[in-house]
């Protein structure tokens, strides 16, 4: 069943768990986040990204959870859209039957200027009003991560954006989220707290220095009844990264963000995790483990397969670490 992000973050909030919010690009995405929350009994966030969008299709998308829904009809899913960049991106994902929106109004801004932070306010002011029309759930997002913003790409040096901008202007100003939760009416609010998207997050274990999770109690604090939602939060598992590189990859050793430290976020507030990487490389060991195992194989189901019962497995494992098991 179809459920928006606002009912089920609002579940959450009362039963203290949190929400991974996993990517999808294709089917098999799709089936190995359902298998793993049939396996547990966990509520769903699925998003898409706008380069998914137009990698599989709008109509494609759609369809896509429609069936999802109707083949896992026990399990409650918030379909969302990741990073939507204007009105225009949000407005066309609900009317594809997307119950929430993300209007990253973030995206714009390279620093904390007046200018970019009521840019923010405002646009994220006329997405919440428009899809609270409809019944759909908004995630503003205050403060920059890593590589998407600072409009460098993927970082390379596994330092983010802080090459541009110290590391205090980067994190979430937390007298600034509780003015821009009161002026939009979001019901999420996605903060930064020193990660970033991608693989390449940090050289080293990050410690508190680098990943400011005291930002988010003082959110939380002053803003108790706010959702968090923490983007960039892949976990880069060693493991994941030594199946790629031991069939042929050439990742550079790389940290993620601990899931001990996304259950200490869960502790205070953090209700939806976004994670994209750590299935990626779930699915790319095993394509490439395969590859070199049986160099004769060219039937596609037979990579596919396994990438998606690897994917199910990291879904499944993030549900149990999360509390969202049990919880459909
Ligand atoms: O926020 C970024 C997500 O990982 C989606 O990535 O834009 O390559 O689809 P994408
Ligand atoms: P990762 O790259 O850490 O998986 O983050 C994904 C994300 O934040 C999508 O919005
Ligand atoms: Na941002
Ligand atoms: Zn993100």
């Amino acid at each position: 069943a179809r459920i928006t992000l606002r009912q089920l973050l609002d579940h959450a909030a009362e039963h203290g768990y949190g929400v991974p919010a996993f990517n999808i690009n294709n089917m098999e995405q799709g089936l190995a986040i359902m298998e793993a929350a049939k396996a547990c009994d966990a509520p769903v966030i699925i998003q898409a990204s706008r380069g998914a969008r137009s990698y599989a299709n709008d109509i494609m998308l759609a369809k896509m959870i429609d069936a999802l829904a109707e083949i896992y009809p026990q399990i409650p899913v918030c379909m969302h859209q990741d990073h939507g960049n204007n009105e225009a991106t949000c407005l066309t994902a609900i009317r594809h039957g997307f119950t929430s929106v993300m209007m990253d109004g973030s995206l714009e801004a390279d620093a904390k200027t007046p200018a970019s932070y009521e840019y923010n306010v405002a646009i994220t002011e006329r997405v919440s009003r428009m899809a609270h029309w409809v019944g759909a759930s908004v995630e503003g997002e205050l403060g920059v991560l890593g590589s998407l913003e600072s409009g460098h790409g993927e970082a390379e040096d596994g330092h983010g954006a802080e090459g541009m901008l110290s590391h205090d202007q980067l994190l979430t100003d937390p007298d600034q989220a509780v003015d821009f939760v009161a002026r939009t009416k979001v019901d999420a609010l996605a903060i930064a707290c020193g990660t970033s998207h991608g693989a390449y997050k940090f050289t080293r274990k990050p410690d508190g220095d680098i990943l400011a999770m005291r930002v988010i109690e003082e959110i939380h604090h002053k803003l108790p009844n706010t959702h968090l939602v923490m983007h960039g939060s892949s976990s880069v598992p060693q493991e994941l990264q030594d199946v790629i590189n031991k069939f042929g990859g050439e990742m550079p050793q790389t940290y993620g963000v601990p899931v001990e430290e996304i259950e200490r976020g869960i502790r205070h507030g953090v209700r939806k995790v976004n994670i994209d990487t750590d299935c990626r490389m779930a699915m790319t060991g095993q394509f490439r483990r395969i590859a070199t195992e049986n160099p004769n194989e060219f039937d596609p189901r037979k990579f596919l397969k396994p990438a998606m019962d690897a994917m199910r497995d990291l879904c499944r494992d993030r549900f149990e670490r999360f509390g969202t098991a049990g919880n459909a």
